[in-house]
């Protein structure tokens, strides 16, 4: 991992909400949610008549309401819209400082990411912002998947890459209908792309995120496309309304079990380390310095929560 980084703030992206930038209710409720991370949309959530409305409504909002440690995020309109430079230029410029980072959906190739990059580059001179802002991507065009390297090694404003299932469907020209229907594909129509984008991202330092899943009334099916995006090594998962948070909150976090269990084996580790062992038992399970790799993941995920 080069220097650049390594300087990448850390952020918990357990529950990313998605809010419509063009509803002021929904953005004062999101603000008060238990979410690690917001994201105020000006895309698909907001009707195009009422997208140039909607970007002074989210100055507003990120400027005068108490985001507390929420991870401030607007989500822009694509790189073939006409909406895309002005919605940058107006929420920077009107909020630059009460922003962490900018969401740009349908990133096809690394010029997508260079584009956002050398703007906000400007935009920050221009303010004299001290504070970095910084990038999330969403891959969910097959040109994002097939360019994910290059476009995850883009800028170092890069912070976190997310898959969204729903226009890769689209573009993929996968029938949901016939995934998720009685007899269904066999196996998770998600493991490729999800495997995939989880490689990318950890290679290049970043955080790998899960979509959105629009059955909000159905917490089960909710809480299993979080634990099989967890297990692949995604920190986080979209909420497309309130009733998602907890459910993503709990699975993206390690158990105090889980925890405690890390935190004893490290231990009985490095004290093997001093007796000059390489590997050791405890409770009759080998640990190596492999095992101890696996369980630093668990320690840091449990640091930046504060168990
Ligand atoms: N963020 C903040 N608040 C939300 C919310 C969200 N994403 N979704 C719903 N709420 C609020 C509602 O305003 C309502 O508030 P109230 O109790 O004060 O009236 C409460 O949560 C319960 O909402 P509910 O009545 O169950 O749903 P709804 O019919 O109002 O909204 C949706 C359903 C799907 C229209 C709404 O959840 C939504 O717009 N989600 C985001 C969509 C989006 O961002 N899409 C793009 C990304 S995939
Ligand atoms: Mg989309």
């Amino acid at each position: 991992m080069t220097d650049s980084l390594k300087t990448r703030p850390r952020r918990l992206r357990r529950s990313q909400l998605s809010v419509p930038g063009s509803s002021e209710k929904m953005m004062a409720k999101a603000a008060g949610s238990a979410a690690d991370h917001v994201f105020l949309d000006l895309e698909d959530a907001v009707a195009p008549n009422a997208k140039v409305a909607a970007r002074s409504k989210i100055v507003t909002a990120l400027r005068d309401l108490d985001w507390g440690n929420k991870t401030r995020c607007v989500r822009i309109n694509d790189l073939g819209t006409e909406y895309a430079y002005e919605d940058v230029i107006t929420v920077v410029e009107g909020a630059g400082a009460h922003l962490d980072t900018i969401m740009v959906p349908k990133v096809k190739t690394a010029h997508d990411v260079m584009w956002i990059d050398i703007l906000l580059g400007q935009i920050e001179r221009k303010l004299g912002l001290t504070r970095r802002i910084g990038v999330e991507v969403l891959i969910e065009e097959v040109e994002g998947m097939m360019n994910i390297d290059a476009i995850a090694a883009a800028s170092p404003r890069l912070e976190c890459l997310i898959f969204g299932m729903g226009d890769y469907s689209a573009s993929q020209g996968i029938d949901i209908g016939s995934a998720f229907g009685p007899s269904g594909y066999p196996g998770d129509i998600w493991h490729y792309p999800r495997y995939r984008l989880a490689i990318a991202a950890r290679a290049h330092g970043l955080d790998a995120v899960d979509g959105p899943f629009a059955d909000f009334r159905n917490p089960e099916a909710y809480r299993e496309e979080c634990r099989r995006a967890m297990t692949l090594g995604c920190v986080g998962k979209w909420a497309i309304h309130p009733a998602q948070i907890e459910p993503a909150l709990e699975v993206f976090s390690p158990s105090a079990e889980a925890v405690t269990r890390a935190r004893k084996l490290a231990a009985a580790y490095a004290e093997a380390q001093a007796r000059g062992e390489g590997a050791v038992q405890v409770d009759g399970v080998m640990v190596d310095v492999a095992s101890i790799r696996i369980l630093q993941n668990v320690i840091d995920k449990a640091e930046m929560i504060g168990m």
